[in-house]
């Protein structure tokens, strides 16, 4: 994978790229960062004013705003997409020091939601679904298990986002579209912790829509990535028949109608593909 950071370039992204791999600069205004994971693949970003954009061969795969603050949640997204293909970095071999961090990450989104009868949160329901999806489509036990992480974890922007829009009138301002934002901070939280960057991208991107009008940077099918795909789909179908529902004034529905309104939204929200074994996973499951 060749990374190339093109354009004025924020000095503290540049002190962060030059810690994290090998920086050639070839002038003040062009950085060309190599790493020798994988030659064939050249991801290249490009600063513009306060965006970056992260293009993938020539294709947008995320667009970031006041890209000097975010630096690491940039390199994060880089790194773990360009990695999302099975090519794991020494970035996720800490394994027990992963497990802690991830644990009492999920344990602060629990906390944060609320239970339904049955003792389960949002993000616990949602990731009971998505590895059932996940299962069904032939995942490997490693795979699983960071579909599992993800799921737990798709939601851990939203901590502490509510407070500081009440208590801040500073920089956290321009966070106050949080329903957007929620997936950005994630990227954020999770960037800032090295051994969960493979999590990101899933996190970052599971409000996308397979139509290219999702958020927070519009991907369009299958460039979004496929657990962020997965999570979409279950997340909509938890928010439909719980609790979530009845902020949006229309109350909880049953099984049937979710599932109908899933379906209604394949090729929209969702990947058709994905849409179609959900509905035979629900509709053979007596338990959900
Ligand atoms: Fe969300
Ligand atoms: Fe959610």
């Amino acid at each position: 994978m060749t990374l190339e950071v093109v354009g004025k370039v924020d000095d503290r992204i540049v002190d962060f790229f030059k810690k994290m791999e090998q920086v050639e600069e070839s002038d003040s205004s062009q950085l060309v960062l190599s790493d020798s994971f994988e030659q064939s693949r050249s991801l290249q970003l490009v600063f513009k004013e306060d965006t970056a954009q992260l293009y993938d061969q020539g294709k947008l795969i995320a667009s970031f705003k006041w890209a000097s603050e975010y630096y690491q949640a940039i390199w994060a997204f880089a790194k773990a997409y360009s990695d999302r293909d099975g090519m794991r970095s020494a970035l996720t071999s800490t394994k027990w020091a992963r497990r802690v961090v991830s644990g009492i990450l999920q344990a602060m989104v629990v906390l944060m939601e609320v239970e339904d009868k049955t003792g389960f949160s949002h993000s616990q329901r949602v990731t009971k679904l998505a590895e059932k999806l996940g299962l069904k489509l032939g995942f490997s036990q490693k795979e699983l298990q960071l579909l599992v992480e993800a799921s737990m974890l798709h939601d851990v922007g939203k901590i502490g986002i509510e407070q500081l829009m009440m208590y801040t009138p500073t920089r956290i301002r321009f966070l106050e579209d949080m329903p957007r934002d929620h997936t950005v901070m994630g990227s954020i939280y999770l960037s800032t912790i090295e051994f969960l960057w493979d999590l990101v991208p899933a996190v970052r991107s599971h409000h996308e829509r397979w139509d290219g009008k999702g958020y927070p940077d519009g991907l369009k099918g299958e460039e979004i990535p496929l657990l962020a795909r997965i999570i979409a789909i279950c997340d909509y179908y938890d928010e439909l028949t719980h609790f979530v529902t009845s902020e949006w004034g229309i109350g909880p529905k049953k099984k049937d109608e979710a599932l109908k309104m899933v379906q209604d939204q394949s090729e929209k929200m969702f990947d058709p593909r994905l849409v179609e074994l959900f509905v035979k996973i629900v509709e053979s499951d007596q338990g959900i």
